[in-house]
């Protein structure tokens, strides 16, 4: 196959991008999006301050502009994201307790309500993990409304849309060896074994210096699949873009079949959330391919 999009559907994948609605008239853009990939996550739009600006006020306006133009291009979904200790509307960021918690609940109500059955997975619980050596959760005005507000959003999103996979989504958890990955882990286990639904773990897999892919990567997509849950690669971008990391990466998500696809976070270098200058993407600002691309094609197509 030609595309990501095709070469990952030989094996049953999806390879998706995220999509930022202001870009949504540059040709250039929208050209390559709409060619190379069948899934999209909106890259901010859906998130809370875009979704209820006001307590009890939605605004579907730009998180719409993109589902649109995902569906009319004949692509799927992802939802991003509905419980985040990040990207709160201000009058969230001031509360805390149970009128917090009752927010939380009434958003993801609000938000998969507006979108039900229509989304592929739904990033219910997002970054919710410390990093560093603790292997718990990170402090915020949600984790201090208890520590069962992880599976309380769940239970409420699988409530609101059955239809939807239900996935924990987090950075530096890529590597094994991690604390924070082992974390992550031990709350899936437990979920699953507690029937607390969820379906899917989204690595976000953003990899740096700091966090660079290893080759332990498969065995932590083996590991969270051995649990009973799909794994998605959500965000990926790779700074100093690499061609043998993206080949890697590409493999290690091929030799696991619950891994059931890999997104992107973004079209070009320029569009990257990380600017253009550490090349993190699979196509340069002039929308041309580059190694990288072709490295992951390649992979695709061998599977
Ligand atoms: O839209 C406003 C614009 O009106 C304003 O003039 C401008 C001035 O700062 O800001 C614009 O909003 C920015 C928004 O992106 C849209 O471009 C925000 O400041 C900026 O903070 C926001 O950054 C986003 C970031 O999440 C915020 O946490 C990035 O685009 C987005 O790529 C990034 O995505 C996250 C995932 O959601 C979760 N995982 C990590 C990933 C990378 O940080």
């Amino acid at each position: 196959a030609s595309t990501l999009g095709a070469a990952a559907a030989q094996s049953g994948r999806y390879f998706g991008t995220a999509i930022a609605s202001g870009k949504l008239g540059d040709s250039a853009y929208t050209t390559i999006a709409n060619r190379e990939f069948d899934m999209v996550t909106a890259e901010n739009e859906m998130k809370i301050d875009a979704t209820e600006p006001n307590r009890g006020q939605f605004n579907f306006s730009a998180g719409d502009r993109v589902y649109n133009w995902a569906v009319q291009n004949g692509k799927r979904v992802r939802g991003h994201t509905l419980a985040w200790h990040n990207q709160q509307p201000g009058w969230m960021q001031s509360m805390s307790g149970g009128s917090l918690r009752q927010a939380m609940i009434d958003h993801i109500n609000g938000v998969m309500n507006h979108y039900k059955g229509k989304i592929y997975a739904w990033d219910v619980v997002n970054e919710a993990y410390a990093d560093g050596n603790s292997g718990g959760r990170r402090d915020s005005n949600l984790q201090r409304t208890g520590n069962d507000w992880i599976e309380v959003a769940f239970r409420t999103a699988r409530a609101a849309d059955p239809a939807a996979k239900l996935c924990y989504n987090d950075y530096n958890i890529d590597n094994w060896s991690w604390a924070k990955t082992q974390g992550v882990y031990n709350m899936v286990r437990d979920f699953k074994s507690r029937g607390v639904p969820i379906d899917c773990v989204g690595l976000q897999s953003h990899f740096n210096g700091n966090s660079p892919y290893t080759s332990n990567y498969r065995t932590t997509i083996q590991s969270f699949a051995a649990l009973g849950v799909d794994v998605q690669i959500t965000e990926l971008d790779i700074q100093g873009g690499s061609a043998t990391t993206y080949a890697n990466v590409t493999n290690d998500c091929l030799a696991v079949p619950r891994c059931t696809g890999i997104t992107v976070w973004g079209v070009r270098d320029s569009d990257s959330w990380l600017g253009e200058n550490t090349s993190p993407l699979l196509f340069d600002r002039n929308g041309n391919k580059k190694a990288a691309y072709t490295s992951v094609l390649n992979a695709l197509n061998a599977a």
